[in-house]
This record gives structure tokens, sequence and C-alpha cells, in this order.
């Protein structure tokens, strides 16, 4: 798998989210679809911060040192929509912030940071980070198929 072909669609799928979180009416399905969001979320930053920024932290510090504190500044405002009711006041504030900061960081991401592997990344080392980023949701989360037979361990 392409890595940042792998990263480019769960950041499409998340912003699919926001749209359904804003789009549904009853607050369980706000708080139900918050949920599956934070969940997926936290597994692309944890695979970004474990696994993708260091790789390219290794060739050039200077390209990822904003990423890890744009993330640092998203965590909290998802934690605390965990303890908010669906649709409240403060629920859609903190959603709207919190989508605007992930919104920012994902184009500099893409256009930035994604291009950019492609120069200071060689072939293996890309193909390396694709089977990293392939296993990578398997050790962690049951989202994804439970009938892979190769097994890679986690990092
Ligand atoms: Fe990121
Ligand atoms: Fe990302």
């Amino acid at each position: 798998m392409d890595v940042l072909e792998g990263l480019m669609t769960q950041h499409r799928v998340a912003e699919h989210f926001f749209k359904e979180i804003l789009a549904a009416r009853a607050p369980e399905a706000k708080e139900r679809l918050l949920r599956e969001l934070v969940d997926k979320l936290d597994e692309h930053m944890d695979f970004e911060e474990t696994i993708f920024y260091p790789a390219l932290e290794a060739v050039d510090s200077s390209l990822v040192e904003h990423n890890y504190d744009e993330h640092q500044q998203a965590k909290p405002i998802l934690s605390a929509l965990l303890g908010m009711k669906g649709g409240s006041p403060e629920f859609m504030d903190h959603l709207t912030r919190v989508r605007s900061l992930i919104e920012t960081h994902v184009r500099k991401e893409e256009d930035e940071l994604f291009p950019a592997c492609k120069t200071h990344l060689d072939t293996a080392a890309l193909e390396h980070l694709g089977i990293e980023f392939e296993s990578w949701g398997k050790g962690q989360h049951q989202t994804r198929s439970p009938h892979r037979d190769h097994h890679h361990p986690s990092p």
C-alpha cells in the first residue's frame, strides 16, 4: 500500500465524519459518529507520530516539527467533545474549532509534507512505511478485517 495514499484516504474519511456529525439530527447519533471519528483520528495520529513523522525527522527534523504540536492542539478538544451532549452549543463550538484546526493541518500535510516525502525518502523507505501503515491498524484496532493471514508485530 502507498502510505501517502493511505493517509490521504484517512483524511477524506475524517472530513466525511465531520459532515456526517453536522448532518445528524439526534444528539445520540452525533455522539456515536464523534466517537467513531475520534477512534479513527487516534489511529491516524498515532501512526503519524510513531512511524511516519520520525521517518521524516531522520532526514530533516524541520519537516515535521510543527506537526506534533498541531496534533497536541486537537487532542484535548477531541477528548472534551467526548464528554459533551451531542448538538449542545459547547459541542458545536468545540466541533467547529477542532474541524478547522484539523482541516488546516491536513492541507499542510497534503500540500507540503507529502510532496516533500517523495523528494526526501527513497522508494524502499516509502515501501517500508506502506507496510507499517497496513499493519498498524490491525494490531491496535478491531475496525479492520480480522481475517488477514499475515501479521506484522506492532512496532
Ligand atoms: Fe497529522
Ligand atoms: Fe494526517
